[in-house]
Parts: C-alpha cells; sequence; structure tokens
C-alpha cells in the first residue's frame, strides 16, 4: 500500500518536471522573473527611462521598438545591433537598414548605465532592448505582456546579416515572407508585426520608388491612393530629400492602435512592404482585414508576436556575456 503511494508520487513528480523546471533550471530558456533575484528593480528602471525618453521625443517609443527587431533578425536576440565598429568589429550601425536610419542608442546607454549602478554586470543589453520594445509600445497605447529574459550578449556583430536578413522595403511580399519564416516566423507574425508601423517615421528614400517608378516603367505604384501620393511628392522629390521623414501611420501617427490595417485598406500604406500585405497574398489580406476590424485581435496576436520574435536564437548560459557597455564588448 505504501510503496504504490510512493510510485503515485512519484509519476505525478515526473509529470510536473517538464511543464515547469526545465524552463526555469535549464540553460535555453528564457522567463519573466530571471532578474527577480539578482536585479529586482531592472524592470522598473528600464520602464521609468523609457518612459522620460517617450515623454520627451514621441517618435523615441518607435525608435526603440525597432532596435529590438533589428536586433533579433541578425544573430538572433544578443544585442549585436548596439555594437560600435572596433578592432575587428564592423557595426551593424552601418548597414542599408540602419545607415541614417535606426536610433535610440543613447536611451540605450543611459538605461545600461542605470542598471549597472544598480546592479554591477548582471542585466544583458539584449534584455535592456526586449523591455525597452514592451515599454515603448505599451506607452503609445499598445498591449502588455511578460517579457522572456535571460539573453546574453553577443561577442561580434554581422553587418552582411543586416543587410540580408532584415527585409527591405522594396522586397516582394514573397521575399519578405520568406525572411520571416528563416527566422521561425510565420505570415500570422509577420501581418501582426508590420503593425509595428502604426507608430513612428520613414525617410522619403524609404518610399520615393513608389511615388515615381513603381516597376521601371516610370509610373507610380497603382496600389498607391493619388491623393495621398500627390501630398507624398510634395515633400518627397524625384531627386534630394532623401531624409525628409514621413509618419508610417498618418491618422495617428503616435499612438499605438489598428490604423495601420485600416490605412492600408483605404490604399494609404505608406511602404511598398506594407500595402503588398494586403495585394500580394489572400491569407495576408484577410488578417489584415481582421486586424483592421478588430483592435483587441490585433494586441493579442501583437504580443504573442513579439514574444516570439524575442526569441530568436538568444545567447543563453554561459554563451555570449553580460556587456558593461553596450557599444562594445567587455575587455
Ligand atoms: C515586414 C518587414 C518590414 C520592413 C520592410 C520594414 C521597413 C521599415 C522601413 C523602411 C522603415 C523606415 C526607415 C527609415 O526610412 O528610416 C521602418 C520603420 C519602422 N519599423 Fe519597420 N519594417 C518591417 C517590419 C518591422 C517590424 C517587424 C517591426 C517591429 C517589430 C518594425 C518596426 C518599425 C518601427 C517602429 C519603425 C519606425 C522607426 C522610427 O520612427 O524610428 N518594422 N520599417
Ligand atoms: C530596391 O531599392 C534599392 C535601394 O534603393 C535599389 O537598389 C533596388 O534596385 C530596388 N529593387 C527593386 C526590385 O526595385
Ligand atoms: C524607371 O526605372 C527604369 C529601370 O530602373 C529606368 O530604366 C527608367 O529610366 C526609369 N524611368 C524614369 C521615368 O525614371
Amino acid at each position: 500500500m505504501v510503496k504504490s503511494i510512493n510510485f503515485l508520487l512519484l509519476l505525478s513528480l515526473l509529470a510536473f518536471v517538464p511543464s515547469c523546471h526545465c524552463k526555469k533550471k535549464i540553460g535555453g530558456y528564457l522567463y519573466p522573473q530571471f532578474y527577480d533575484g539578482s536585479c529586482p528593480r531592472a524592470q522598473e528602471i528600464v520602464q521609468s527611462i523609457v518612459a522620460k525618453a517617450v515623454a520627451k521625443e514621441p517618435r523615441m517609443a518607435a525608435s526603440l521598438l525597432r532596435l529590438h527587431f533589428h536586433d533579433c533578425f541578425v544573430k538572433g536576440c544578443d544585442a549585436s545591433v548596439l555594437l560600435d565598429s572596433s578592432g575587428t568589429i564592423i557595426s551593424e550601425k552601418r548597414s542599408n537598414p540602419n545607415r541614417d536610419s535606426a536610433r535610440g542608442f543613447e536611451v540605450i546607454d543611459e538605461i545600461k548605465s542605470a542598471l549597472e549602478k544598480e546592479c554591477p554586470h548582471t542585466v544583458s543589453c539584449a534584455d535592456i532592448l526586449a523591455l525597452a520594445a514592451r515599454d515603448s509600445t505599451v506607452l503609445t497605447g499598445g498591449p502588455s505582456w511578460g517579457v522572456p529574459l535571460g539573453r546574453r550578449d553577443s561577442l561580434g556583430a554581422s553587418i552582411s546579416g543586416s543587410n540580408n536578413n532584415i527585409p527591405a522595403p522594396n522586397n516582394t511580399f514573397q521575399t519578405i515572407l520568406t525572411k520571416f519564416k528563416l527566422k521561425g516566423l510565420d505570415i500570422v507574425d509577420l501581418v501582426a508585426l508590420s503593425g509595428s508601423h502604426t507608430i513612428g517615421n520613414s525617410r522619403c528614400t524609404s518610399f520615393r520608388q513608389r511615388l515615381y517608378n513603381q516597376t521601371g516603367n516610370g509610373k507610380a505604384d497603382f496600389t498607391l491612393d493619388q491623393v495621398y501620393a500627390a501630398e507624398l511628392r510634395t515633400r518627397c522629390p524625384r531627386s534630394g530629400g532623401d531624409q525628409n521623414l514621413f509618419v508610417l501611420d498618418f491618422v495617428t501617427p503616435i499612438k499605438f492602435d489598428n490604423f495601420y490595417y485600416k490605412n492600408l485598406l483605404a490604399n494609404k500604406g505608406l511602404l511598398s512592404s506594407d500595402e503588398i500585405l494586403l495585394t500580394k497574398n489572400q491569407v495576408s489580406a484577410d488578417l489584415v482585414k481582421q486586424y483592421a476590424e478588430n483592435n483587441d485581435l490585433f494586441f493579442e496576436q501583437f504580443a504573442k508576436s513579439m514574444v516570439k520574435m524575442g526569441n530568436i536564437t538568444p545567447l543563453t548560459g554561459s554563451r555570449g556575456e553580460i556587456r558593461k557597455n553596450c557599444r562594445g564588448i567587455n575587455k
């Protein structure tokens, strides 16, 4: 009798092991409570500095959200995007998607230095990026989620990875979907995460082709609303004005909401990569329509897809390091 009870106890204990212990104890997994013991105030410190930066400049929320994306698509979420050039390291900041475009590095520096004071050599730059992306989303009115933590920082950068893995705004639908699939993300993630373009800016150079010569026949992109296109041309001429800034969501440019999708339905998506979610694939078009109709559904999927993106091949355990300064590897 006693033996059989013990046996049952053992069985029930075994049944528990895979669902809980492995995630917490074995390296390779991220979990939201990672710093609860080692740096309990980490998340509130990140939040307060992001909040201050966004209050000063609303666009900063968009810039920080994008940094996490540009980090994760290159060698995984390992803060490789934050490294400056030095020694053998060629900074990803010089790549096509990042040059004259990626920003927010000073805010990350400020967070890092506050965290080094609070708990030296503990919180990774890669986790700071993941937390700042979540906080930026919440601060602009978007959904919240628990951020799995425990990433470590890379010992190198990849400018070729930055040029090749991050989709370009004039890539075809298929190319963009393939670039997502190579990172373990699917068409649902693609449509939901593109909803990030509900906040932030784009330079003229990122969409000029649509205004003048979309397919090389000297004509504008016919999937772009003509009145909207004419307005864009006034500040995005055929040549010059490359760096002129435009809001990605012209209705609610600094609010995280589903107007991005509503704009696509009105043929007023700014980037070609935005509008093709509606015009080139039935599955993604259906998702665009669903998110345009149902903000809660968009928010729910956005949160899920952000966690999924944040899980792209992190360095964990003893791989990589905890940088002291996010711009360089430790001496
Ligand atoms: C699906 C493929 C994507 C393409 C082709 C793309 C392309 C771009 C381009 C060209 C810009 C404007 C850059 C400039 O002109 O300076 C931009 C801005 C932005 N992107 Fe994306 N993006 C994509 C997906 C994403 C994802 C997955 C996220 C986040 C999860 C994201 C977040 C942002 C944000 C927030 C901005 C505004 C940044 C700022 O104002 O500083 N994008 N994107
Ligand atoms: C996409 O844009 C880049 C940079 O402006 C340009 O070099 C390239 O030719 C464009 N590709 C297509 C297919 O239009
Ligand atoms: C449009 O692009 C094509 C190919 O890139 C080029 O040959 C042509 O001259 C351009 N037309 C105009 C009007 O810019």
